[in-house]
């Protein structure tokens, strides 16, 4: 259900009948302030402009030609040529009906699905999974599930670093471990190992000359060799996959597909462009010269896509990956999750991409970047040391903290229940506060807000819904056996019933720009517009009549499943009770 896309088709329509030119658009929009209506067409005054007539009168002839049906109740012109829009009652109590009686909530599944490549989390194996990759794997996930819910085909696609020059030093150490241990005693701490391989590598003599043999031999496709890294990436990617457990973040392994299985397009690549005369060879590199991003002297951007020595490079492999993602993945839209200090890379790899027509034009290549997460001194979020915070332990510093604030407000329940509740607050807590964010700004990652149980937080939102879930219990009733019409008699009820019939628009625009930040937003306004009328809607109050209980019951559900559903569209739980 999208009100917005359903209100802009039926003044399409009127202003179309108006005689207005069909690329003139409605521009509906939710009203920005109450007293206008619940929406605005405001469309009227660009029109006017086009046709070279008075917006007012165009507006007028506009409502002239509207078809109401079921779905407005009445619209008033305003300034100079503002439509507002009332919507309704009964259509808006009859939708959410409706919504109640679907298990999707009536969101319409889009009418053209799409393919769409989403590259996301993307860890570098030959380093501990930290804190930087928390942001994309959180937004990507959200991402991922929201466009799953909109009917889109979502092909998962983690672009973990797991090739480069950095592997010969570990695999060199790996080699002497395994002397004496077996490969996951020997890699069971990867922290440690890593900093062992780079001690080695800095202060052992003959250390770093081996690890470079280690490189040239796994370049080489020496078999010995590739076994040892093949178990290497395996742990690596069980220890992505423990954090992805505990996270909720839906990647598998079957959705790894990383840097290294490209390489052997990598040759072929660069030849290709080299003899289509999109590269070119300059002091012993081949480059591929942008005009495109030609900086103000003029000079095109260069992008070094084969070394010097003939290795290859991080910019290489977007190349090859975007290729294969628009012809065998049959992409539609390719959306890469990354640090927004990536852009430059990203936007030559694009350049390049669609100069050499490695895709259709019809296909899009989106950065959907982010900011830094920064610590309470307004730098990058560090270790007290300074060291980068371990993201296995971050997490369980979240569920510690939200076990200890759950445990003082709740010491009757049982450590376990204290336990899962902490859990499903913490985790949640930590992907809401960033989620929350707009994505291309940078935040501040602060315990304390992320765990308060106001303002807009995830124990928040948990906590409404625990809250309307606790009305059935406290009535004795199932949402199942409410029946009866969604009556919007008060203010409040109206306003309700307006915010839950949003959700969709909401999805849409998400899905679009890519924002997560937009539904939490709204989530947060629609437990605000809960609780404003609760306070003003007795629903089990006596005095309350039984049709009156029955449509507010029936409110609470729709709150109580649009909560929950746009929750697990972020990726976050939430408890029956807590
Ligand atoms: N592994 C990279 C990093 O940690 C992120 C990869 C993002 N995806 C891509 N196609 N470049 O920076």
């Amino acid at each position: 259900m999208n009100i917005r896309q359903q209100l802009n088709d039926i003044f399409q329509a009127a202003m179309i009948a108006a005689g207005i030119p069909a690329e003139c658009s409605p521009a509906v929009a939710p009203a920005k302030k109450a007293g206008f209506g619940d929406y605005q067409a405001n469309g009227a005054m660009a029109a006017a402009k086009k046709v070279g007539s008075n917006p007012r009168e165009l507006a007028a002839k506009i409502v002239d030609n509207l078809d109401k049906g079921e779905i407005i109740e009445k619209v008033e012109i305003a300034g100079p040529g503002f439509i507002n829009i009332h919507l309704n009652n009964a259509w808006l109590g009859k939708t959410l009906v409706a919504a109640r009686a679907d298990e999707h909530l009536n969101i319409d599944k889009v009418a053209e699905p799409q393919t769409v490549v989403l590259d996301y989390s993307a860890p570098n194996l030959a380093k501990e999974m930290h804190v930087g990759h928390l942001r994309s794997t959180i937004i990507g996930d959200a991402l991922a599930r929201l466009l799953e819910f909109q009917g889109h085909k979502v092909i998962r696609q983690n672009h973990m670093g797991d090739w480069g020059t950095q592997f010969g030093m570990l695999l060199a150490h790996l080699s002497d471990k395994l002397k004496s241990d077996d490969a996951e005693v020997a890699l069971s701490d990867l922290e440690q190992f890593y900093r062992e391989a780079k001690i080695r590598f800095d202060e052992e003599e003959g250390f770093a000359d081996r690890a470079r043999e280690y490189v040239v031999k796994l370049q080489g496709g020496d078999a010995e060799c590739l076994k040892l890294w093949q178990q290497f990436i395996d742990i690596s990617i069980s220890h992505s996959e423990e954090i992805y457990e505990k996270l909720n973040v839906t990647l598998t392994r079957s959705d790894v597909y990383g840097e290294s299985r490209y390489n052997d397009d990598l040759p072929v690549l660069v030849q290709e462009l080299l003899d289509r005369g999109i590269a070119v060879e300059d002091q012993g590199a081949i480059v591929v010269f942008l005009e495109e991003m030609a900086d103000k002297e003029g000079n095109p951007s260069p992008m070094i896509i084969r070394k010097k020595g003939g290795g290859y490079l991080y910019a290489t492999t977007d190349l090859a990956a975007i290729r294969y993602r628009a012809n065998q993945l049959k992409a539609d839209r390719i959306l890469i999750v990354v640090d927004a200090r990536q852009s430059l890379h990203l936007q030559q790899a694009f350049t390049a991409a669609r100069k050499a027509s490695f895709l259709p034009e019809s296909v899009t290549l989106e950065h959907c970047a982010f900011g830094t997460m920064m610590g309470e001194d307004g730098k990058p979020f560090k270790t007290r040391t300074g060291g980068t915070v371990k993201l296995a332990a971050l997490l369980d510093e979240a569920v510690e903290r939200a076990t200890a604030l759950v445990a003082a407000k709740n010491p009757e329940l049982s450590p376990e229940q204290q336990a899962e509740i902490g859990r499903v607050v913490g985790i949640g807590a930590v992907k809401y506060a960033d989620l929350s964010k707009t994505r291309t700004n940078d935040y501040v990652f602060n315990w304390d807000s992320m765990l308060a149980f106001e303002g807009n937080t995830a124990p928040y939102l948990q906590y409404a819904y625990t809250r309307v879930r606790s009305i059935f219990r406290r009535a004795g009733i199932a949402p199942s056996e409410l029946t009866g019409a969604i009556e919007l008699g008060t203010d409040a009820e109206r306003a309700l019933a307006i915010k839950l019939n949003q959700f969709g628009e909401v999805l849409d625009q998400v899905a679009k720009d890519t924002f997560p930040h937009v539904l939490c937003t709204y989530l947060y306004e629609l437990a605000s517009a809960y609780m404003a009328f609760y306070e003003a809607c007795p629903v089990l109050k006596e005095g309350v009549t039984e049709a009156q209980k029955q449509s507010r019951l029936q409110l609470c559900d729709v709150v109580a499943r649009t909560i929950a559903t746009g929750l697990d569209l972020l990726g976050i739980e939430v408890l029956e009770q807590m």
